[in-house]
Parts: structure tokens; C-alpha cells; sequence
């Protein structure tokens, strides 16, 4: 079976809106609604096969630099063979078109983005974000994700220093999350 990455259509929204919900639902990722999906749908990528939809993925543009990878989603049933990679280069391929110059995702899984050449960084570092739209995120009281950074010239960003907090809930409230 062949896959293709390409861009979402409005057809695509219900597909979508299951699989994210599906792992919203075990706090895998941010819920999002049908209306928030059909706004955004131009944000979206979404891969097939001959038998349908198989995973999603939204690249958000933040600032004239910086953008965000989001509602990264693979059916469960296909995990594993390199559709999830497929969507995050297509993202980056992307974000090189717009002229961006920076690609970070919040996530829980650090190692998948490693692989997809992501580097660790503290969402400290990011305040394009932190300081906009996690003071209004509904899991700002719990937030753990960590910050994954690929710079698109090739530079590598700085190391996270030993110690220094990750998520949102930790570095911004000096709380643990709960
Ligand atoms: C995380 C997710 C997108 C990965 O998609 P996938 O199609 O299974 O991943 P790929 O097959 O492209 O994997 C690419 C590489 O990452 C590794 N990888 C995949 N999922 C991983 C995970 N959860 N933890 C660590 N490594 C992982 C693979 O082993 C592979 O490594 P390799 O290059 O050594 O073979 C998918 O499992 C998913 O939808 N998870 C639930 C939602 C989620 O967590 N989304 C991320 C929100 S930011």
C-alpha cells in the first residue's frame, strides 16, 4: 500500500476530529473540536492509503520565525511504519516554503521527535508560546510536555542545561503538575 501525505480537505474533518479525540480521551493530546478543526483545516496535512484516511497533522505558524507542529495523530492500527515521520517532514518541508526559520512541537513523545531530528529544549526558551497561548491552554495546571526544537539552517539549538524544567505547569507556576 502506498501512502500519501497531502493537504486536508474539509471531508477530512470528521476522520480527524475522531483520531484526535480518540487520544485526547487518555491525555495523549489537546481535544479539539469540529469548528477549531474546520477553521484551521488549511493548517492540516493528512496521510492515505487506498483504503482511507490514516493520520493527521497541523503546522501552525506563530511569528514570522517560529511555527508549531500539531495534533500529530496515527491510527493506531498503522503505527509503526513510518507514517508519523512522513507527516512531521512534509510539516517541515512545508514550514522551509512559508521561510520560517524554526519548527517546535510540545509533546510527550520527546523520542519520536528526536528521531525526526528534533532537539530537547525547555519551554522557557520558546516565549512566543509560552507566554501567548499556554496561560490559556486547558492543561496549564498539568502540563509535562516537553519541547522539541529543529532549527531549519541546519544549526543545532542549545542543549537543555541539567535540571532546568520542561513543561509549562513546573517552569511557569513552580508547581509540580497534577
Ligand atoms: C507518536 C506517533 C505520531 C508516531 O507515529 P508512527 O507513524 O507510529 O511513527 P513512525 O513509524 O513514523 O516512527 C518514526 C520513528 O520514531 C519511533 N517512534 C514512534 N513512536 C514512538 C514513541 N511513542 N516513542 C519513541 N519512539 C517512537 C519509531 O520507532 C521510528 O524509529 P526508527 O526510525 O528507529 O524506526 C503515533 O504513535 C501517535 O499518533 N501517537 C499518539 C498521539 C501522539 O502522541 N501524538 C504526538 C502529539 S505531539
Amino acid at each position: 500500500m502506498s501512502v500519501a501525505i497531502r493537504a486536508a480537505r474539509v471531508e477530512d474533518v470528521d476522520d480527524m476530529r475522531t483520531l484526535i479525540n480518540e487520544y485526547a480521551r487518555d491525555d495523549r493530546m489537546l481535544e479539539r473540536s469540529r469548528d477549531f478543526l474546520l477553521e484551521h483545516v488549511r493548517d492540516f496535512l493528512v496521510a492515505e492509503d487506498e483504503r482511507g484516511f490514516l493520520g493527521c497533522c497541523a503546522l501552525a505558524v506563530l511569528t514570522p520565525d517560529l511555527a508549531e507542529i500539531r495534533s500529530l495523530a496515527v491510527q493506531p492500527e498503522t503505527a509503526g511504519r513510518g507514517i508519523g515521520r512522513a507527516l512531521v517532514r512534509a510539516c517541515v518541508a512545508e514550514a522551509r516554503r512559508l521561510g520560517l526559520r524554526r519548527v517546535f512541537a510540545l509533546t510527550l513523545v520527546p523520542d519520536f521527535f528526536q528521531k525526526c531530528g528534533f532537539v530537547i529544549t525547555s519551554l522557557g526558551r520558546l516565549p512566543e508560546k509560552s507566554a501567548s497561548e499556554c496561560p490559556v491552554c486547558p492543561k496549564r495546571f498539568a502540563c509535562d510536555e516537553h519541547a522539541m526544537l529543529l532549527h531549519l539552517d541546519g544549526t543545532i539549538p542549545e542543549p537543555l542545561s541539567a535540571g532546568e524544567p520542561v513543561g509549562y505547569t513546573r517552569l511557569f507556576l513552580g508547581v509540580e503538575p497534577r
